[in-house]
């Protein structure tokens, strides 16, 4: 079922997105990330970034959610946010982009730059398990 816009508590989404920040291990870019997203059952999960003095190893704070996701009970995602070090709201990277879409919930929404958007809108055309099906 499709959460509407208006059912999305955005200003507590900001706060566990915000408060995610003090989180994050980041010595080598000196840039934090703090993401928080609702579920469809209603909890609200965050997750930092942590980065890898093998640099491509950073996890990013989207890759913490999605597992504080499956920790929590699993589910799918409602409604995302992600910020920067300045509280302010963050793109999701393109590869955080295909790890939120895996697990989008029918009309997800993320708040961006540009406002609300759906998953739709922020990887259009995507590749995903849909592809893999009956294989
Ligand atoms: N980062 C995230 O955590 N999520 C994003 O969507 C964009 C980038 C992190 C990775 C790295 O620790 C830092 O931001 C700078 O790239």
């Amino acid at each position: 079922m499709t959460t509407p816009t208006s059912a999305v508590n955005w200003d507590l989404l900001l706060e566990h997105a915000r408060a995610a920040l003090s989180h994050a291990y980041v010595p080598y870019s000196k840039y934090p990330v703090g993401a928080a997203a609702l579920t469809d059952d209603g909890r609200i999960i965050s997750g930092c970034n942590v980065e890898n003095a093998s640099y491509g190893l950073t996890l990013c704070a989207e890759c913490a959610l999605v597992s504080s996701l499956h920790m929590s009970g699993g589910g799918l995602l409602a409604a995302f946010v992600c910020v920067d070090g300045a509280g302010e709201i963050l793109m999701p990277c393109g590869r955080c982009r295909q790890l939120l879409y895996e697990f989008r919930a029918p009309g997800m929404q993320l708040m961006t730059v540009s406002g609300i958007r759906t998953m739709d809108q922020v990887l259009p055309d995507a590749f995903g398990p849909q592809h893999l099906e009956g294989q």
